[in-house]
């Protein structure tokens, strides 16, 4: 039987469902009900979405935008009463369930595809098809429900297409079915095979595999000479950091290469978080969104720099490894000792820390924890801010982030 009720069951469990606890699903779990709810998996499946809830009689699972999906009420059979497939904005005109895609008749190749593959594969399936004789092919595009909201899949289906177009004279179709993005990938092929055979479809031929693994883009960013990158650079107050990244930021400019978003530690406490003190939960509050941003404009392909004082590791370590797989990330620490930044006191602060007028000040009277990981040190006692920013140039030139022209 079919975990989706009927419309009216759904509404009397929607009526319910105001006196019993939520749970947010997670974008895994939203895809695991999906495939239960459409009937693309089995129900011994139903522990994907059960492991990790809460232990309760009835519980009502949401989705990201809060819409309840299904109740989990454990004296019914299944255990789970689905009231709505997740809403989706992207590719509905490929989305099927196993009961509304009537097979082909005769044998019905199903292929499935992984985002992340090249245009090999699809070669591989356009050279097939072009193989004399007619055949009857399911391609299978894997969509994630992702964090950000983003959708990976899209431009494998471009691809693909392309191909439905040029062999219109097959019975070829394309259904784009929920995969969990979480999924480790040892239960990627099991998890295939079985949607290939609830949509009726038999496995494409084995030696498939083979090309699969070969059209295989490695993660992160392929190229780094089109990639984003970021670089964080961290250091006391004074100790020359916006400078440094001012000079950066004309240098990056001139090259041309890529558009450039500074985020300022000051300019981004004025617009971003200007509810914000110098508690150590609040400066992290801020660090994260840095980072955030930063992520954003690293995985469009730009340049961001960022020079906020970020005096803890374990945050600063958190933006790396939220950039690093969307493209680069570099951390430059400006480790201009605190007597001299003192001595400078360019904006008077520490005449104030030192008064006691200005509490929790970074170096005075707050810590700062010293970069281990930091890709670049540089100390602008010795360094002047446009030499500071040429190593920073450098280092990225050899990373390969600008291209040899
Ligand atoms: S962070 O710790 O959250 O990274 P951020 O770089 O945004 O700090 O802000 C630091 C700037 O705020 C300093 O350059 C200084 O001008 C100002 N400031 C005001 N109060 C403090 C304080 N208690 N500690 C450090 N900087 C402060």
């Amino acid at each position: 039987m079919s975990l989706l009720v009927t419309p009216e069951r759904a509404a009397e469990l929607k009526a319910g469902a105001k006196d019993i606890p939520v749970y947010d699903l997670s974008p895994g779990q939203t895809d695991w009900l999906e495939l239960l709810m459409q009937g693309a998996v089995g129900e011994k499946n139903l522990n994907r979405v059960f492991s990790g809830l809460p232990e309760e009689p009835k519980l009502a699972l949401r989705d990201a935008e809060g819409v309840i999906l299904a109740i989990v009420d454990q004296s019914t059979s299944s255990g789970l009463e689905g009231l709505e497939i997740p809403t989706r904005y992207d590719s509905l005109e490929f989305r099927f369930s196993p009961s509304d895609t009537p097979p082909f008749g005769g044998e019905n190749v199903g292929v499935f595809f992984r985002s992340g593959v090249d245009g090999a594969m699809v070669s591989e399936v356009q050279e097939w098809l072009s193989g004399g004789e007619k055949r009857s092919v399911t391609l299978f595009l894997p969509a994630s429900t992702t964090e950000s909201g983003d959708f990976p899949h899209l431009p494998l289906q471009g691809e693909l297409c392309k191909v439905l177009e040029e062999f219109s004279g097959h019975n070829v179709r394309l259904i784009v079915v929920p995969f969990p993005g979480d999924l480790p990938e040892s239960g990627w092929l099991p998890l295939e095979e079985e949607i290939i055979e609830k949509f009726g479809c038999t496995s494409a031929p084995g030696n498939w595999s083979a090309f699969r693994e070969a059209g295989k883009v490695s993660s992160g960013a392929a190229d780094p000479s089109v990639a984003g990158f970021t670089v964080f650079f961290t250091g006391l107050s004074g100790s020359g950091k916006s400078t440094v990244a001012r000079h950066l930021q004309v240098k990056l400019l001139e090259r041309g290469c890529r558009s450039v978003s500074l985020l300022d530690g000051d300019l981004v406490r004025q617009h971003l978080s200007s509810e914000l003190g110098f508690s150590k939960e609040h400066r992290d509050i801020n660090i994260r969104r840095i980072g955030y941003v930063a992520s954003e404009v690293t995985k469009h392909g730009g340049a961001a720099v960022c020079c906020p004082i970020a005096p803890y590791n374990s945050t600063r370590q958190a933006v790396r490894a939220m950039i690093e797989p969307l493209g680069g990330f570099v951390l430059v620490h400006i480790s201009t000792p605190v007597e001299v930044c003192e001595a400078r006191d360019r904006k008077g602060l520490y005449a104030k820390a030192r008064a006691g007028i200005i509490k929790e000040f970074t170096g005075i009277s707050d810590p700062y924890e010293t970069p281990e990981d930091a890709d670049l040190s540089i100390n602008t006692e010795e360094v002047s801010a446009a030499d500071a920013a040429d190593r920073v140039i450098e280092l990225l030139e050899e990373r390969g982030y600008f291209s040899e022209a």
